[in-house]
């Protein structure tokens, strides 16, 4: 049982994951961080979880990974750090994360919220990228995810300045794509991964695997990737049931398969 985590869950097809580290202001340690892997690695093999909501305190989603921890690490022990191993399972997680964010979302916490799919945040939510101030840079995505996600200026600029933004101008830039009350983020973020979990599941992994492509591949094999995927869902009972519950005017009951 995990204990650097909250699981509540699955309710209506979503698991709620809080990070639970208070003390350290969620600081990424490499227990949470195995935590957090081995969690998703399980949801990832239980149909009954077909969307994720990952969320922090009102004080701070993340506040980056443990400075502490880190600073027992030198260049050998970098090389085999196991935390990489846990990202890199956090990253290949199939099912939608949705982040509902507030407080400090910094360095590795920044990058975290970046390895979800959605990030809905609190209006005081501060997502920045400050580990210029310690000499180092970031080192989970941060340097490729957030040019991505904001563009090459606004992503040099906190990079190198290490000077957090709020979340209107994460708004903004298109860091997150809605901001709420802070009380009001896990709830609008539970009613978004809600209504993922009601769609068809092996549609809604190859979208998300898709949207992924779109960050990583040239046009041309990106969409060729798309094109494959929507044939194989040609092939499933989902896509039937999903058509004919149009054209019967009713819901669809989709099983996964
Ligand atoms: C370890 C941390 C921590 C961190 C906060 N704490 N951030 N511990 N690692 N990243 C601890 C503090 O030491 C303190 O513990 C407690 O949490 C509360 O923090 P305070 O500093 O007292 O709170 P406040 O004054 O409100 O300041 C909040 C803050 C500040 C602005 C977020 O804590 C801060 O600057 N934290 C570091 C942020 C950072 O640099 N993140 C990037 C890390 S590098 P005590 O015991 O004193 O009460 C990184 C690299 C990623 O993320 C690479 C991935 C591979």
């Amino acid at each position: 049982m995990p204990n650097l985590l909250q699981l509540e869950g699955p309710h209506r097809g979503v698991l709620r994951i809080t990070l639970h580290r208070p003390e350290a202001l969620n600081a990424l340690n490499t227990a949470l961080l195995g935590e957090l892997a081995g969690v998703l690695a399980d949801a990832g093999r239980d149909d009954a979880i077909r969307a994720v909501v990952l969320t922090g305190s009102r004080r701070a989603f993340a506040a980056g990974a443990d400075i502490n921890e880190m600073a027992e690490r030198d260049l050998v022990g970098m090389l085999d750090d196991p935390r990489q191993r846990h990202w890199a399972a956090i990253a290949r997680f199939s099912k939608p994360i949705v982040a509902a964010i507030n407080g400090f979302t910094l360095g590795g916490g920044c990058e975290l919220a970046m390895h979800a799919d959605i990030r809905i945040a609190g209006e005081d939510a501060k997502f920045g990228q400050p580990e210029i101030n310690l000499g180092i840079m970031p080192g989970a995505g941060g340097t490729q995810r957030l040019v991505r996600a904001v563009g090459q200026a606004l992503a040099t600029q906190m990079v190198l300045t290490g000077e957090p933004i709020s979340a209107r101008r994460a708004l903004e830039a298109g860091l997150i794509s809605e901001i709420t009350q802070p009380e009001l983020t896990v709830e609008r973020a539970t009613a978004i991964a809600e209504r993922i979990a009601e769609k068809a599941p092996l549609a809604v992994r190859l979208a998300k695997e898709a949207l992924h492509k779109a960050l990583d591949t040239d046009l041309a094999t990106g969409l060729r990737f798309e094109r494959h995927a929507f044939t194989v869902l040609a092939g499933t009972a989902d896509r039937e049931e999903g058509i004919k519950a149009f054209q019967e005017k009713r819901r669809a009951q989709f099983t996964g398969r």
